[in-house]
């Protein structure tokens, strides 16, 4: 990714995003890392300015269309343009689709749905104006490939992310331009994602009991490891792969999907990696 010189990520104190960000600064470029919680945000901007690298922190709330414009306007201030957008930040609420609370759809729906929209309207009119190339990275889910049990609203805005990425890669070709997209959709992986409650606007108060049962991925070991999902990520944005999918093993799950379809199939849980 070295000729794309500035990225921005969302959710870049925790997890996925922190990987993300460490990659590019590895691979040299300048990064603008913003995330809803202060705290971290700062010790990772820290962490990173201490190894020597370019980087800058922005406390983003990405469920806010006025901060991801804000966020947007300081990239392309700062760094005079933006290559490389990640719009990773994210959080899961667990219940059955009839338990789940209007607060805990629309608390989903706009930080892992709504947020990618944002950040789509808000980056790319600017980013496709450079005419310098770029790359968009939408954080998405298997999960957005093949909906979970007690995982409705973060299935549904999961499919939506990945819809949005498909004509978002369609709208770019037709225009002309050179940004590419690429939509992650990892596997289990170890972060804070099961701590998500921890950013739960106090708006958004009324919380559906947890589903009786463990979670899906409860004793299941992560095979993977964030610095790995991020050197995935880093390879697509070189070789312009829309599709990142960090277990192999997903494929052939997602082909059985697809022809359950065609041959007017149940839908199945699908198996953890
Ligand atoms: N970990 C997994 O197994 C897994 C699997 C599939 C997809 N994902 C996706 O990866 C992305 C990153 O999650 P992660 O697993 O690294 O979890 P994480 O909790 O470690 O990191 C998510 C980050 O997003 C931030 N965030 C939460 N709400 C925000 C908001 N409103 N505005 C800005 N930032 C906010 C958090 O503070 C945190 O730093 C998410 O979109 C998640 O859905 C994760």
């Amino acid at each position: 990714v070295s000729e794309c010189r500035v990225a921005v990520v969302t959710g870049a104190a925790s997890g996925l995003g922190l990987a993300l960000a460490e990659r590019f600064a590895a691979d040299g470029m300048r990064v603008l890392l913003s995330d809803i919680e202060t705290g971290p945000l700062e010790a990772a901007v820290r962490s990173l300015r201490g190894r020597g690298y370019d980087v800058r922190g922005r406390v983003t709330d990405v469920a806010q269309h006025e901060e991801v414009a804000a966020l947007a306007d300081e990239a392309f201030e700062v760094f005079g343009a933006v290559h490389v957008l990640c719009n990773n930040a994210g959080v899961v609420k667990r219940g059955r689709s009839w338990d789940l609370t209007l607060d805990d759809w629309r608390w989903v729906l706009d930080v892992d749905l709504l947020s990618v929209i944002y950040g789509v309207r808000t980056f790319l009119p600017r980013m496709i104006a450079q005419r310098d190339g770029g790359h968009v990275v939408n954080t998405a889910s298997m999960a957005g490939l093949l909906p979970m049990p007690n995982l409705a609203a973060y299935s549904v805005a999961k499919a939506g992310v990945i819809a949005l990425s498909e004509s978002l890669q369609m709208d770019l070709v037709a225009e002309g331009s050179d940004i590419g997209v690429s939509v992650l959709c990892p596997g289990f992986i170890a972060t804070r994602i099961t701590e998500s409650d921890r950013n739960r606007p106090t708006g958004r108060g009324e919380v559906s009991p947890p589903p009786a049962g463990p979670r899906t991925t409860a004793g299941v070991s992560p095979t993977m490891d964030a610095a790995t999902v991020a050197r995935h990520v880093a390879d697509a944005i070189r070789d312009r792969s829309f599709w990142v999918l960090t277990h192999e093993s997903y494929a052939a799950v997602i082909a059985d999907r697809a022809a359950g379809i065609g041959a007017g199939g149940h839908p199945t849980v699908p198996p953890v990696w």
